[in-house]
């Protein structure tokens, strides 16, 4: 049974309202980072003592991890992070020109018209979750997740109100989704930035939403070619900024899919010289 329950936190001068679904009673969350203090990195002392609270359905508040304020921080948690990288020319340069490309290579897996129940799996700078709402179908859903109640709010401000979208606070590693609850997952530029253990919960959480013979989509970085000078440029900069991101050079994703849930079928394409890789998965 799926139970929502809401968040109401407050800034001064504003007012949000964070939905955050919970699978009720069957799922308990497990490994929970406990909180430590970020204030400055985007949370209010309000919002802190908010997530914190215990939620109605007796399991852990969802918190945010460790990884994410210590390596992150900069990027999407601190009040600045939101003003500074929500440019589509940034996050356009960030991925050396290629985000269109990208964000359409994923959409494009949606089909042209997206009908049934979509989950995006975090939230994206510059209008990746706009354009997937273009596609929707009239009887099409969205439901995109996000672990920082910051890039939440950024969304719901990006997108202002749609019957068709529901914005929740859950975190990749333990979604308060019942098996097999989407048509289509999509998880975009996430796993890289995410410790093994995060990673291969993510997928196998990604997986388990999957109804079958749907599909789950993973666009993300991915080793270049030897001769590509990206295989050589790109080394001091992720190793410097993103601790995480060198695993998707060192191993597949496919190597990463839990044991317990078979797939029907895996399909990768690579992109800009190899650096980039889109896998879609059918359940
Ligand atoms: C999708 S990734 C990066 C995408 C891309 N580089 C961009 O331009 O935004 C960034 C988002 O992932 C979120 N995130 C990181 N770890 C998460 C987790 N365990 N669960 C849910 N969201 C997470 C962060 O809060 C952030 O909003």
């Amino acid at each position: 049974m799926d139970c929502h329950a809401s968040l109401a936190m407050t800034k001064p001068g504003f007012m949000a309202r964070i939905e955050t679904e919970r699978y009720f009673g069957v799922r308990p969350t497990q490994g929970a980072i406990p909180l430590f203090t970020y204030e400055g990195h985007g949370v209010s002392p309000k919002e802190t003592a908010a997530l914190a609270k215990p939620s109605a359905s007796g399991l852990a508040p969802v918190v945010i991890p460790e990884y994410l304020q210590k390596t992150y921080w900069w990027a999407y948690l601190h009040p600045n992070a939101v003003r500074i990288f929500e440019r589509q020319w940034l996050v356009n340069l960030i991925l050396w020109g290629n985000f269109a490309r990208l964000r359409d290579a994923a959409l494009q897996e949606l089909g042209a018209v997206i009908r049934g129940k979509v989950l995006q799996v975090a939230c994206v700078y510059g209008d990746f979750t706009q354009q997937l709402l273009r596609r929707l179908g009239p009887d099409g859903q969205l439901d995109v997740v996000d672990v920082a109640p910051i890039q939440i709010r950024n969304l719901q401000s990006k997108l202002g109100h749609s019957s068709q979208v529901k914005i929740l606070q859950q975190d990749s590693s333990e979604l308060h989704f019942e098996d097999a609850s989407h048509d289509a997952v999509v998880v975009f530029f996430l796993l890289h930035e995410q410790p093994a253990e995060v990673r291969r919960k993510t997928i196998a959480e990604a997986l388990r939403v999957t109804r079958p013979g749907g599909k789950l989509i993973f666009v993300d970085y991915h080793k270049p070619l030897a001769r590509s000078p990206w295989r050589y440029l790109m080394v001091p900069i992720l190793s410097t900024l993103e601790p995480f991101a060198m695993d998707m050079w060192r191993g597949e994703i496919a190597d990463w899919l839990p044991a317990d849930l078979p797939v029907a079928e895996l399909k990768k394409q690579t992109y800009f010289g190899g650096l980039y890789q889109k896998v879609v998965i059918w359940r």
